[in-house]
């Protein structure tokens, strides 16, 4: 769905997460915008006392949240992407806040991972508190498709996964997702709805990533090939030990996710087809892969 752009009026808003990647940049947004945002830390979020003074001071018509379990672990996940989003949706309850604001993931449409199930089951805690809500579900992000700009750069081959046309996704910038998110305040489009998001596109797959990479750096695009397999391995191998360690119920859950992202979509799922969708996957905004990538190059 492409939302009506709206620029609403300055807001007493509070905002969950702003020292992390998106929340940062939605924090410099709202500001930009000015609105009268106040930041919750960490610590307000596993300090009821400090949670409800800040609450009680900021008095939120809007309340943001951008927090994620930074690990992906299971206990983590449950911990940071449930726990402290409901304390927060909670306090949002408690002062009479009109809208949440969820940044959540796409990828919980499929939900095979530990983080995915707990942020699901966020997301279907806020549906029924009856506060207003929006639930934004971005596709990949900029950092996560920038992990092999120092190989290329140092003369090595780009890593794909198969033949690198596996999966795609339409990678979407901090600039632009903070500037979706501030549009779906107090926007009657974004009302109580499940928002999927993609950056400009076209949809990419990890070998045009990489090919986009190898014409910024201005050299022969080289790839060498892994398979998905290895992860099944590593997770078979971890697995037994998850029952008695958490250090192996972590370490399982790592290949898991790993072995997600080389093998899913970060596209929306058609329901009909159960495929993923390039047409389904809405877009958003300016900023590309190709000039971010030219950007990190010049810089490091
Ligand atoms: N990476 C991708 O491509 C991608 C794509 C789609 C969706 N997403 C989703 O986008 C979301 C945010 O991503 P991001 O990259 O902005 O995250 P991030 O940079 O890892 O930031 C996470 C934020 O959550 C806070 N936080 C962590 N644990 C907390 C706790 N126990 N209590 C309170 N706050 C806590 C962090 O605070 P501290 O600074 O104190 O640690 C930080 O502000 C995640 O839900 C992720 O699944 C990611």
């Amino acid at each position: 769905m492409a939302m009506i752009k709206v620029v609403s009026a300055p807001r007493r808003i509070l905002l969950a997460g702003a020292s992390g990647t998106i929340g940062s940049a939605v924090a410099a947004r709202l500001n930009a915008e000015g609105h009268a945002v106040t930041c919750a830390s960490r610590a307000a979020l596993g300090d009821p006392a400090l949670l409800a003074a800040t609450m009680a001071d900021a008095r939120p018509e809007v309340v943001i949240s951008c927090i994620a379990s930074r690990s992906g672990a299971p206990k983590d996940a449950q911990l940071v992407d449930f726990q402290a989003n409901i304390v927060l949706l909670d306090a949002a309850q408690t002062v009479g806040a009109a809208q949440f604001i969820l940044l959540s993931a796409i990828c919980v449409q499929k939900p095979l991972l530990a983080f995915q199930r707990a942020k699901l089951a966020f997301e279907a805690r806020l549906v029924a508190s009856g506060i207003g809500y929006t639930i934004i579900r971005p596709t990949a992000f900029f950092k996560s498709l920038s992990g092999q700009v120092k190989r290329v750069k140092s003369g090595k081959p780009f890593l794909i996964f198969g033949d690198g046309n596996l999966t795609r996704c339409k990678p979407i910038s901090d600039r632009d997702l903070a500037g979706f998110i501030s549009e779906a305040i107090g926007n009657p489009e974004a009302a109580n709805r499940i928002l999927p998001i993609g950056g400009p596109g076209p949809a990419i797959s990890l070998r045009e990533q990489g090919e986009m990479l190898f014409a910024a750096a201005g050299r022969q695009a080289r790839f060498r090939s892994v398979s998905p397999a290895i992860f099944t391995w590593a997770e078979r191998a971890l697995q037994p030990g998850a029952g008695v360690s958490d250090w192996f119920a972590q370490k399982a859950e790592y290949a898991r996710i790993a072995r997600y992202y080389a093998t899913e979509s970060m596209l929306v799922l058609d329901p009909v087809s159960g495929h993923y969708c390039t047409d389904l996957t809405p877009e958003y905004g300016v900023d590309t892969l190709a000039a971010h990538y030219r950007e990190l190059l010049l810089a490091s």
